[in-house]
């Protein structure tokens, strides 16, 4: 699909303006009704379409209008028009014309700026994303017939240099939305590696670890959870060095399980294909890192991802192993299905002893039981720092992404604490699951100003939550940590 600016509105076989609550039109809107005699206002009055978020209105272009259908789309209340609200609006207006025929949609936000023109655009690009690689036979109905779409813009040259930055943070959300989606036959840990690999093209440095060197670092952790796999565990470390030369990074860990049976303490059938995306942490650092170096970001960091695939085997860990990290701390293996906190151990340590970085943040399908105390439109957010909480809670509410904050209670340290070893890889049955995780992880930041996002509940979507988020692999926190990057660390 081809999305471009354009200084008028053109002919057009739809033409999109924006209607808030109330049936007050915007100015384009108005223009269109003035064009045409009044011909909207005497739709408006009626309909019950009366311009809420998420709504739209598709009526034949009276004539006058350069378009043969027009859509009014829902911007919501005009005093609490934001960026959320003009993209919600963009991407309605797509949804209610994507497959009725039409080739072409102009959106006509002459009247708004050049920032808010490229962020229709990117809108659209997030609205129109499909996962339908794998599909040979389509209904031809069900196809979308959109090709072209045009934003109308006094400020062209504005708009352009302004979606530059945001069609990068696309391209990221985009491309952590594909890999969740791959199945794990497609996707295992050294193909996954492999798309990583291929991101050096924008500027990024890729490293890829391989079974042999993670065992010389001493990453007994994240190994024992490949152990039982035929696929070799890989780490990759991403690097983008868009700040001052040896400055001190921001890292980025995620949880890259490619699929987890749950190994020899294995899950049940039904719903075990969700486990294919259970690398969706490991996804948005990728794309968080594609849209940093996309837009040339002002800041040093790194992504490191733990790439496995948990599966029983003769060669699989067994419930009762010990191992030791690469921390020195010895790990009880209580159940091999709490396997995300063992690919994480090694991956922070890691990741704090190599870079020093500012701070870590980490992002993992960690726990079910996260689903369990938040929901599924949350994800719970656990830090050690306000320093890094407050920035990645305030970044979430511009981009639409909702987190929670958690506790990290200490009187719960003793629920995994091991009879045998340092710590074990479960707390004392269900309660408070997801904080005993949390908890497990802290045990391997040593100190580091540290986030954790267990973003379980969100990753996946089975029914689309908003117009920009389609159902499927939601490529969740990219938009939030490229946003916390730019308010917080590039300014
Ligand atoms: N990958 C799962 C968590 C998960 C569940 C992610 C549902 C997305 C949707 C994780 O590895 C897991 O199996 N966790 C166990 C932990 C338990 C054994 C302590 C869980 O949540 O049941
Ligand atoms: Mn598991
Ligand atoms: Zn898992």
């Amino acid at each position: 699909m081809k999305v471009e600016f354009v200084a008028a509105v053109q002919d057009s076989e739809v033409l999109a303006v924006l209607v808030h609550d109330g049936r007050s039109l915007s100015r384009a809107a108005v223009a269109v009704d003035q064009a045409s005699g009044g011909a909207v206002a005497r739709a408006l009055t009626t309909s019950r379409f009366n311009g809420k978020t998420n709504s739209t209105l598709v009526i034949a272009a009276p004539s006058g209008v350069k378009a043969g259908v027009l859509v009014l789309t829902g911007a919501g209340a005009e005093d609490a028009f934001d960026d959320l609200a003009l993209e919600a609006a963009a991407g309605a207006a797509y949804h209610a014309v994507k497959t009725t025929g039409a080739r072409s949609l102009t959106i006509d936000v002459g009247h708004l700026g050049a920032e808010q023109a490229a962020r229709v655009a990117f809108a659209v690009r997030l609205a129109a994303y499909r996962f339908d690689k794998y599909r040979t036979t389509q209904k031809p109905d069900a196809i979308p017939s959109i090709e072209a779409v045009q934003i109308v813009t006094e400020d062209l040259r504005g708009a352009e240099a302004a979606f530059e930055a945001l069609s990068a943070v696309a391209d990221g959300v985009i491309f952590a939305r594909d890999l969740v989606s791959e199945p794990a036959n497609i996707l295992y840990p050294a193909e996954f590696a492999r798309r990583v690999k291929a991101m050096e093209s924008l500027g990024l440095e890729v490293e890829i670890l391989g079974e042999a060197e993670m065992e010389k670092l001493g990453m007994r952790t994240l190994l024992a959870v490949g152990q039982g796999s035929r696929r070799e565990s890989q780490l990759a470390v991403i690097q983008w060095k868009g700040g001052e030369a040896g400055g001190q990074p921001l890292a980025f860990v995620g949880k890259g399980v490619c699929f987890d049976t749950g190994g020899i303490s294995i899950k049940p059938a039904d719903g075990m294909e969700d486990m294919k995306w259970d690398m969706g942490g490991a996804a948005a650092v990728s794309g968080l890192m594609m849209a940093l170096a996309g837009r040339k970001a002002k800041v040093n960091a790194v992504g490191v991802l733990g790439l496995v695939e948990n599966m029983p085997d003769g060669d699989a860990q067994r419930p009762g192993d010990v191992v030791i990290s690469m921390s020195g701390q010895s790990v009880e293996v209580i159940n091999t299905d709490a396997e995300g906190r063992l690919v994480l151990a090694d991956a922070l340590w890691y990741t704090q002893e190599r870079f020093k970085p500012k701070f870590m943040i980490d992002l993992a399908t960690l726990t079910g039981a996260a689903i369990v105390a938040v929901g599924l439109d949350i994800a719970p957010l656990y830090a050690n720092s306000e320093a890094v909480a407050e920035p990645i809670l305030a970044a979430s509410k511009k981009v639409g992404e909702n987190f929670w904050r958690m506790p990290l209670p200490p009187q719960y340290e003793q629920h995994i604490d091991s009879k045998i070893a340092d710590v074990k890889n479960v707390g004392n049955g269900r309660a408070g699951g997801s904080i005993t995780a949390a908890l497990f992880l802290q045990r391997f930041v040593n100190g580091t100003p540290w986030a954790h996002l267990d973003i379980a509940p969100t990753a996946w979507a089975n029914k689309s939550p908003s117009p920009t988020v389609p159902e499927g692999g939601v490529g969740f926190a990219v938009r939030t940590l490229d946003r916390m990057v730019a308010d917080s660390y590039e300014a």
